[in-house]
């Protein structure tokens, strides 16, 4: 097992007197020194506005904000070109559906989403619905949790024009059959968003080898600071589609009366940069390769098997998505019966466990499995079977708590 708890201060620090056992990085991942250190190094040393002064302290924060492009790029198989820097995932997604959706779809074409999908990889499809006609499609996971390929093949039609998906759900943990996904959508011309905000911190994902045409990632939830994330953009379509946001830096040239665009990415990334959250995020990149991908699934994928093997014996869990720990990256979510999740979380919380409860920004999906909320546990690189032990025990006590059992 992996052991990298050292370079995790707040870690040491314990909560409500019991060590924190921190299972809520579905939500956001502590950060390690290194990439504090890399974003403090910046600041002490780098810091000026990119691509605005001619002066050596303003070549060097381009020079810094670009080189974190072409990392950041590369650790997704992505070209920089084809990298738009987000604050998350949601203004990644939000992108997509209103520069690409508002202007390439059209009433009777057809947006299917997965009903598992986050809000933000759905509202913003909503809204491009209403305002151009389009027609809302959903696909839906069969009895034991999976996105079947006769599921697809029902629903991906000659009308559909974008297949809107997460490649890891943040509620049922399930891997999402994207190779199959995108074929099926290729052939009718549809074009693929990838949300990546839960892959990409639990699994090597790379753009180009599954071939989709938009995919979204935050820093914050894998191990880099919060209002730093990722747009992947198939080059041609990033070219084709108007910028989302329009201001300074984004534009070749500004008349009174009009202004043309500066060439993507930067046709949309209005604004000033966040170069340390940049510089953060490249970091923590840096920092997960240097464990490496093999440490890190074989890690997590025990903990998650121990965690499926400890909720399988207790009798009063409901675990949501069903798949083994190969099948399942980062999360489990689950119910104790007659408790109410919050319940849960606060008695877990008065022994130090931190998980989530609610509807997880996944409502058609709680919807879906007749259930108002429920809790979830997540994992990252620092958690420890000890951890997953705490978090067992304490669960087994919640229902006494709650006066349900002596
Ligand atoms: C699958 C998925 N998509 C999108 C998001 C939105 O991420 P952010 O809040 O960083 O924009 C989340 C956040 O939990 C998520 O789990």
């Amino acid at each position: 097992m992996i052991d990298v708890r050292k370079d995790f201060p707040i870690l040491q620090a314990g909560e409500n007197g019991a060590p924190l056992v921190y299972l809520d990085n579905g939500a956001t991942t502590q950060k390690p020194v290194q990439v504090l250190d890399a974003i403090r190094d910046y600041y002490l040393r780098d810091n000026a506005n990119p691509h605005r002064g001619v002066y050596e302290l303003a070549q060097r924060a381009t020079d810094v904000h670009e080189d974190s492009r072409a990392r950041i790029a590369k650790f997704i198989g992505a070209d920089a070109s084809e990298l738009v820097f987000t604050q998350n995932s949601s203004e990644a997604l939000n992108l997509v559906a209103y520069s690409y959706g508002l202007n390439f779809l059209h009433a009777g074409d057809e947006i299917l989403v997965y009903v598992a999908e986050h809000h933000s990889n759905l509202v913003p499809w909503q809204r491009v619905a209403q305002q151009t006609g389009a027609v809302l499609q959903y696909l839906y996971p069969d009895e034991n949790g999976y996105l079947t390929e006769a599921e697809l093949d029902k629903k991906i039609t000659a009308r559909t024009r974008v297949v809107a998906v997460a490649q890891v759900s943040n509620v049922l943990g399930l891997i999402t059959p994207v190779k199959a996904i995108v074929e099926k959508a290729h052939r009718v011309g549809a074009v693929v968003m990838l949300d990546c905000a839960q892959s990409v911190p639990h699994m090597p994902v790379d753009v180009k080898a599954l071939d989709v045409d938009f995919a979204a990632f935050s820093g914050h939830k894998l191990y880099a600071p919060m209002g730093i994330g990722g747009l992947y953009g198939r080059k041609e379509l990033l070219k084709s589609m108007p910028p989302f946001l329009s201001g300074g830096d984004m534009i070749s040239y500004v008349h009174e009366d009009r202004a043309a665009w500066a060439e993507a990415p930067r046709k949309f990334e209005a604004g000033t940069r966040n170069v340390g959250g940049e510089v953060g995020l490249a970091a923590a990149m840096d920092y997960m390769e240097s464990i490496g991908w093999e440490a890190i699934t074989a890690h997590e994928e025990a903990l998650m098997e121990q965690t499926l093997d400890g909720l399988k014996k207790l009798p009063f869990i409901t675990v949501y998505g069903g798949g083994t720990a190969k099948e399942r990256k980062g999360v489990i979510s689950f119910n104790v019966q007659d408790v109410h999740p919050h319940d849960v979380a606060t008695i877990l919380d008065a022994e130090g466990v931190a998980v989530r409860a609610g509807h997880h920004c996944a409502q058609p999906l709680m919807e879906y499995l007749g259930i108002g909320a429920c809790a979830r546990a997540s994992f990252a690189v620092y958690n420890t079977q000890e951890d997953v032990e705490i978090f067992l025990n304490a669960l087994k006590s919640v229902r006494r708590w709650m006066g349900l059992e002596s």
